[in-house]
């Protein structure tokens, strides 16, 4: 028996509403008319592009291979900008920029376009050219996009790297990428305080070997900072000598737009690379699709980091291209109140926002008061994306944020896919709290076991994608070995996106977590993302990480660390442990109940907010705690460690 199969306690189905369908700008018939003629589809998404010159051909698949639109030229930043000027779109908002401080600005798409004509010139005057590649280690300012664009409309390859990142991180990546320029801020500010960004650039560049040989600076926070004349040039004074004119030029449609770098389940990040037509049809199409996009009308708030493939898709790329008006937001959701996000939203008005289930979970421990401070009214879709989102915490973001009105999209992707894959549509799918549902038209995902069987409904597995899609990763840079190994060796010629998937009874795709964080319990699967779910739908659960530990007798024994909810009256101690785990049995089964339950403060995340599972098995295995630099806060394990050493209690 597998867990995979008696998974059946998420019931809950809520029908779109019949006003959102109405306006909505997806049809339903949208899934047969990609069914019908999956490329005639994606060929039509790609003509709500600007293409300098069309296509030849819509796809040439040499597997694991893919050219989309072959032969066609366009420009990436012609496509986000000129176009909407030269349609009369220019006075439209482009971004409405908050900074922690509390600094703002409002900028037009006619705005951004100079700026970024202006920064394409002083690439141009660096002698950057096309395929030259331009590491990018900025603060989640509007500079961040300008500079990703300014790039794009010259043809340089932008890498852009966290501005979280080490020294260390970033020298790796622009190692391996091979970049001549840097484009970096003195700093940026984050929880109240200012941070340097330049003086980690320093440090990285004085590794070798390196080819960049200049580094332009945006000063944002206005901090002192070591400058070296013959490499370091601030980015201000090199824009505004330049002239606002610049003609963009066509580009081949496999024109690599950027690399972007993700951790591997083992060595050194791996280069993601993505071209220019493919990935841009499917990010604006998807964002058109799954946000219900109204440019005229809506303001939309993604607030992942520039630094992430989110940030790429649904900050820079989809939501300019489809002429949107946009939140960014510099700091963190604490600073300087837990309110902050809901502040912003009464504040701009903001009608889709998306955003992560870290986040959720977190503002569900932090109590109803912050989102209850605020007028959410203008709030009509919300998003999730970045891990399995718990049914109790998409409950709770439907309730509480969206006011029971908004439709919430689940949205699973990679940054190897480029763009959302698996998701509802609004106004069109009935969802399930928990599951993404089904794959878009136009992508087709399946569930296969370990024999690349696919299975029926009902059923769990591993989730493939068996077609190639516009905006599929085009390779990992500088290792076409590695790219086929990763992704297309285990399941022969289907790509393999390395996480476990159930289909339910009704064939909604239930994304379980990556698959090295499927536990093997008496020889019974159980995924740690339902066991999270199942302690994260108790009443004094805010947050739950669930690892797999050895035993001796089960092979892995389950093991939570939970983080309890604020403002809930809860029981104590043993009471609440052993309560905890019946809740588990109950929801799952008695094969899931964990072993041992811990009560943390804190869990130990990435900082794009993943739980790093693996430093919490060297807990419960009792192992010194392994490599942590990449936490968001090193701090965090040491926390857990000592909390631990009083209050460890098994029975
Ligand atoms: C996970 C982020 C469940 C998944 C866009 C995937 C999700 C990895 C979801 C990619 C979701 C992302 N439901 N799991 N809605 N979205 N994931 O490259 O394990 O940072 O393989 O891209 O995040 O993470 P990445």
């Amino acid at each position: 028996m597998s867990s995979f199969e008696n998974l059946s306690y998420e019931e809950r189905t809520f029908a779109p509403l019949p006003e959102f369908t109405a306006q909505a700008n997806a049809q339903a018939s949208i899934y047969d008319e990609a069914a019908t003629d999956r490329l005639a589809f994606w060929a039509k998404q790609a003509e709500a592009l600007h293409w300098g010159k069309k296509w030849d051909q819509v796809l040439d698949w040499q597997p694991p291979f893919a050219k989309w639109f072959v032969g066609g030229k366009l420009n990436a930043s012609f496509n986000a900008l000129d176009r909407h000027v030269e349609e009369g779109r220019g006075d439209r908002v482009a971004i409405y920029f908050e900074g922690e401080p509390g600094d703002s600005r409002a900028i037009t798409y006619s705005q951004l376009l100079s700026e970024v004509k202006r920064a394409a010139n002083a690439l141009i005057e660096l002698g950057i050219k096309d395929g030259d590649r331009v590491a990018i280690y900025l603060p989640m300012i509007p500079e961040a996009a300008v500079a990703m664009l300014a790039c794009a409309r010259i043809g340089a390859i932008h890498s852009v790297v966290f501005g979280g990142f080490s020294a260390d991180s970033l020298i790796t990546r622009i190692q391996d990428a091979d970049a001549s320029l840097v484009i970096t801020a003195d700093g940026g500010f984050r929880k109240g305080a200012a941070f340097g960004l330049k003086s980690i650039v320093d440090e990285a560049l004085a590794s070798e070997p390196n080819n960049v040989s200049k580094v332009l600076v945006v000063k944002r926070t206005g901090q002192p900072v070591a400058w070296k004349n013959d490499r370091d040039i601030w980015w201000n004074e090199a824009l505004e000598r330049q002239s606002p004119e610049h003609t963009a030029e066509f580009f081949d449609s496999e024109h690599p737009l950027f690399i972007l770098y993700t951790s591997g389940t083992t060595g050194k990040p791996k280069g993601i690379f993505h071209t220019t037509g493919g990935y841009l049809t499917q990010a604006a199409f998807t964002h058109r699709m799954v946000f219900d996009i109204k440019p005229e009308s809506d303001v939309y708030w993604c607030t992942a980091d520039i630094g992430w493939i989110t940030g790429h898709s649904y900050v820079v790329y989809g939501p300019l291209i489809n002429g949107a008006t946009q939140v960014m937001y510099e700091g963190t959701p604490d600073t300087p109140t837990k309110g902050r996000i809901f502040e912003l939203i009464e504040k701009y008005k903001v009608s889709i926002l998306y955003t992560a289930p870290t986040l959720i979970r977190t503002w569900m421990k932090w109590g109803e008061e912050f989102p209850k401070g605020s007028d959410l009214s203008s709030l009509r879709l919300l998003g999730s994306v970045g891990e399995p989102i718990n049914p109790e915490a998409w409950i709770w973001y439907r309730d509480v944020i969206g006011g029971g009105r908004c439709p919430i999209v689940d949205t699973w992707w990679q940054t190897e896919t480029g763009a959302i894959m698996i998701s509802p549509l609004p106004g069109i799918t009935a969802t399930k709290p928990g599951s993404a549902m089904r794959a878009l038209p136009g992508i087709s995902a399946k569930v296969v076991n370990d024999e690349a069987e696919i299975l029926g409904n009902g059923s769990g597995g591993y989730l493939v994608l068996t077609e190639p899609w516009p905006s599929m990763l085009r390779g990992i840079w500088g290792s076409e070995e590695r790219y086929r190994e990763t992704y297309w060796s285990r399941f022969d010629g289907k790509y393999f996106a390395g996480d476990g998937a159930k289909l339910d009874e009704d064939g909604a795709i239930w994304l379980l977590g990556r698959v090295d964080d499927v536990m093997l319990v008496s020889g019974h699967n159980i995924s740690t993302t339902e066991v999270e779910s199942a302690l994260v739908s108790h009443p004094n659960v805010a947050e739950a990480a669930v690892v797999g530990a050895k035993d001796e007798t089960t092979g892995q024994a389950i093991v939570a660390f939970v983080i309890l909810r604020g403002g809930v009256p809860s029981i104590g101690g043993d009471e609440l442990i052993k309560e905890l785990k019946g809740h588990v049995a109950k929801h799952i089964g008695a094969i899931a109940r964990p072993k041992q339950i811990l009560v943390v403060n804190e869990l130990p995340k990435t900082r794009s907010g993943k739980i790093m599972r693996r430093l919490l098995r060297d807990v419960a295995e009792n192992r010194a705690v392994g490599d942590s630099t990449t936490l968001a806060d090193p701090n965090v394990m040491k926390l857990i460690q000592s909390g631990l050493a009083t209050s460890k209690s098994d029975d």
